[in-house]
């Protein structure tokens, strides 16, 4: 990570931004959670109104009939609302683990994520899988204790799951007061205050009573002995077992805060908000070839990390979201488009204020803002004031399953190509073009992304395809010195196809094959990941 210490305090409009995407396995409480967060935000009036059911759960028709109204998953994909003073951006993670890449990428546009994990289940397998994402990264997390209303498992326990498993140390920022039935809410170590939850009104957030600490006698008056007396010797034994909450740590990425609450109850919502403004960082340093770029540096700079096609069947548009990096956008203005060093006025740039698209007409360094456009913004390109910048830790995966594809009326074929390329632009799957013979091969990290793409091909495109199996299972980029590239690809013609953007890829079905290439030409490196940029 970059060095962030001893830099100037940030203008107040980049201070207060936080941006941050929220983990957890499917079933946490993720959809539950950022509900309230809208709720309190001010973004919705009601809970119910983002979406039904968390993105994860959905079954594969579910998931089709999602992809018919794409303009709701692409409002969610990044909202921005207001809490107290702060502005927050809150990045959605697609959460099927069949969307690793796109995830991955998502992450790379956030300063924080919020993990959520489910009391009684505690640290799940996409929980992990994504943790270690985050880890990659060094972002920070704040930890959400979700669905105490339910038997939960004990709170030491739960702590501990999280450290041993995570690797990471975890600080009480709440401590439970009962579980279950009996749950009444928490004491919120933080700022010595007692949160009592509200069952009546699950939108509604019980006044907090401040307390002098665990002796005074208010306490007694809201919990009843028995709970009063377990949470005191907890408390006790927390503070000399767990670590205190220590902010640098947590900035590092070495400790997470955690809070106790249940979502759908909007109990334990606030604080950890208010955790994020308090404790969560700031819009940081973005990593680019070239330096790091500081978020109040005045000219304008941003990258784009996902690419949103169709959202109107009707109009070919697309939605690029661009992560802003530094500096004060304002709409109209006209940035360069460092790929095709091409100026480019940015005249209808939206904000997602939940459900709703809004034209912005200013954002700032940390701001997500997606911009409509006609296909030029790809993922990884760059736009700046000026500088020919390019940002650095966008990734493209190999991917894991390959395809063949067939076009339902082969005289569509050139309709097939434009699809997906459109497709492998907007990172939904790698498409390769084999030097060797006509047609695409198609590669994808889950198989269930193949049933989205025969889907939406068709939908969009009017055009019924087929896929079907391909001699190949493996891809990798071809890197290394031309003429030692030329020489390999001049004995591999059979294996070896152009992806989108022209790059060559090996295909081969035996890891052998691939051990064998860096045996016979040593120079040429063969690479499952490659920079998007
Ligand atoms: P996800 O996006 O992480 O997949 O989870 P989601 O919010 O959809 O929540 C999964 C299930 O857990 C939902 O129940 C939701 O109502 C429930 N849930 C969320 N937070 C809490 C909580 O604090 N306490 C309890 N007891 N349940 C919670 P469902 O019955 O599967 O769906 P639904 O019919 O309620 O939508």
């Amino acid at each position: 990570m970059l060095d962030q210490s001893n830099r100037p305090a940030l203008p107040p409009e980049i201070a207060r931004r936080r941006t941050f995407a929220i983990i957890s396995h499917p079933d946490a409480g993720k959809t539950t959670l950022t509900e309230k967060f809208l709720l309190f935000g001010g973004a919705i009036q009601m809970a119910g109104q983002v979406r039904a059911k968390g993105e994860a759960r959905r079954t594969r028709s579910d998931f089709m009939a999602l992809e018919k109204e794409r303009g709701i998953s692409v409002s969610a994909s990044a909202m921005s609302f207001d809490f107290s003073q702060w502005r927050f951006n809150l990045v959605d993670t697609p959460g099927h683990s069949d969307f690793s890449e796109d995830t991955y990428r998502t992450l790379t546009a956030v300063d924080a994520a919020i993990m959520v994990i489910d009391g009684a289940k505690g640290v799940e397998s996409q929980t992990r899988k994504l943790f270690e994402v985050c880890r990659l990264r060094d972002l920070p997390i704040l930890t959400f204790c979700n669905k105490m209303d339910r038997e939960s498992r004990d709170t030491f326990e739960i702590i501990d799951e999280i450290q041993s498993n995570l690797a990471i140390d975890v600080a009480p920022a709440s401590w439970p007061i009962g579980m279950g039935r009996d749950f009444l809410g928490c004491y919120d170590i933080l700022h010595d205050r007692l949160e009592l939850m509200d069952r009546a009104d699950r939108n509604r957030v019980a006044e907090s009573i401040k307390i002098e600490g665990l002796d005074d006698p208010m306490l007694a008056q809201h919990v009843p002995a028995e709970q009063l007396e377990k949470l005191r010797e907890e408390l006790e034994m927390a503070r000399a077992l767990l670590p205190a909450f220590d902010r640098q740590s947590f900035l590092e990425g070495h400790l997470t805060p955690i809070w106790f609450g249940s979502a759908i109850n909007s109990f334990g919502v606030k604080e950890l908000m208010s955790g994020m403004g308090e404790f969560g960082p700031e819009p940081q340093i973005q990593k680019a070839a070239e330096r790091g770029i500081a978020p109040e540096e005045t000219p304008v700079t941003g990258f784009v990390f996902k690419v949103q096609a169709n959202m109107d069947p009707k109009h070919r548009d697309r939605v690029a979201f661009v992560r802003l990096a530094s500096g004060h956008f304002e709409r109209g203005m006209k940035l360069l488009h460092v790929r095709s060093k091409k100026p480019m006025a940015v005249t209808n740039p939206v904000l997602f204020l939940a459900a709703d698209r809004e034209l912005a007409e200013e954002a700032w360094a940390g701001d997500i803002i997606g911009i409509p456009n006609h296909g030029q913004l790809r993922i990884g390109d760059a736009l700046t004031e000026g500088e020919a910048l390019r940002f650095t830790g966008i990734p493209s995966f190999a991917p894991e399953l390959l395809q063949g594809v067939r076009a339902g009326d082969p005289m569509k074929a050139k309709h097939l190509e434009k699809a997906l390329m459109q497709f492998a632009e907007e990172g939904a799957a790698k498409v390769f073009k084999p030097m060797i013979g006509s047609g695409f091969i198609v590669g994808v990290v889950g198989a269930l992304q193949f049933d989205v793409l025969a889907s939406r091909i068709e939908l969009e495109y009017s055009l019924p395809v087929r896929f079907e199996g391909s001699q190949f299972t493996s891809a990798r980029w071809v890197m290394g010195p031309k003429a030692a590239v030329e020489a390999f690809v001049n004995v591999n013609k059979g294996h070896i196809a152009h992806d989108s953007d022209g790059d060559l890829v090996y295909l081969t079905r035996l890891q052998w094959d691939i051990d064998r290439v860096s045996r016979d030409h040593p120079e040429v490196r063969l690479t499952a990941t490659k920079e998007m940029m």
